[in-house]
């Protein structure tokens, strides 16, 4: 890691964490021009959810009904992780959710925005404001949704399929865990459609006990 770089709760480095409140943050990240992913985008999606919350969900990227409405996980993906939250009886009004990427990458096919995966320069740029709002919220407990969120937490040599639901220590005070991002739950073929979900409701119940939810 170069000396320049901040220490956080992060494997990769960080180079500079903006200052300022979370709201300071996020009005930040609105207007951010670190990578050319703003450009096409039609906002910034920042984190949502309780300053004081204890737990933080990092997706990957916003889609497409994201960034319409400025909300992470609000689409189809947003619903399956609902569901999901519901059957292990976490209030996700209570979390804070978020995601590695804060602007939706896309490729337009006629009236269709397809999804593209944010390239490792890109990530590299937006992961000051997943590093500040880590920072902001000193969360206990930390839950990757898929493997870009796992190994921006994690380390690059994380893998979801071998080390889902298994916690580990982050920092001096924290814990965190991986598990199955619901929009590869939905594009997973059929016969393993169930399992995974199962496997994604199975780690946010072990979540839930972590947290003392009853
Ligand atoms: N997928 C994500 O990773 N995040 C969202 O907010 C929506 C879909």
């Amino acid at each position: 890691m170069p000396a320049s770089a901040v220490v956080t709760l992060l494997s990769k480095p960080v180079h500079e964490i903006p200052s300022g409140s979370l709201a300071e943050l996020r009005r930040a990240a609105g207007s951010c021009r670190a990578c050319p992913l703003w450009k096409p985008a039609t906002q910034t999606v920042f984190g949502a959810g309780p300053e004081k919350a204890h737990i933080v969900l990092i997706g990957e990227q916003p889609g497409d009904q994201e960034d319409r409405q400025g909300l992470p996980f609000v689409g189809p993906a947003g619903r399956l992780l609902d569901q999901a939250l519901e059957a292990a009886r976490l209030d996700r009004a209570a979390l804070y959710v978020t995601n590695t990427m804060k602007h939706f990458k896309f490729e337009q096919r006629g009236k269709v925005r397809l999804h593209k995966r944010a390239n490792a320069a890109e990530q590299a740029a937006c992961r000051m404001w997943l590093a500040g709002e880590l920072a902001r919220l000193q969360p206990d407990l930390i839950v990757a949704l898929g493997a870009m969120a796992a190994q921006t937490v994690f380390g690059a040599t994380f893998s979801v399929t071998r080390e889902r639901g298994r916690w580990r220590r982050l920092g001096e005070a924290a814990q965190g865990m991986a598990t199955w991002h619901p929009s590869a739950i939905l594009r997973a073929p059929e016969e393993n459609r169930k399992q995974q979900y199962a496997e994604l409701v199975t780690d946010l119940r072990g979540l839930a006990a972590r947290a003392g939810v009853r």
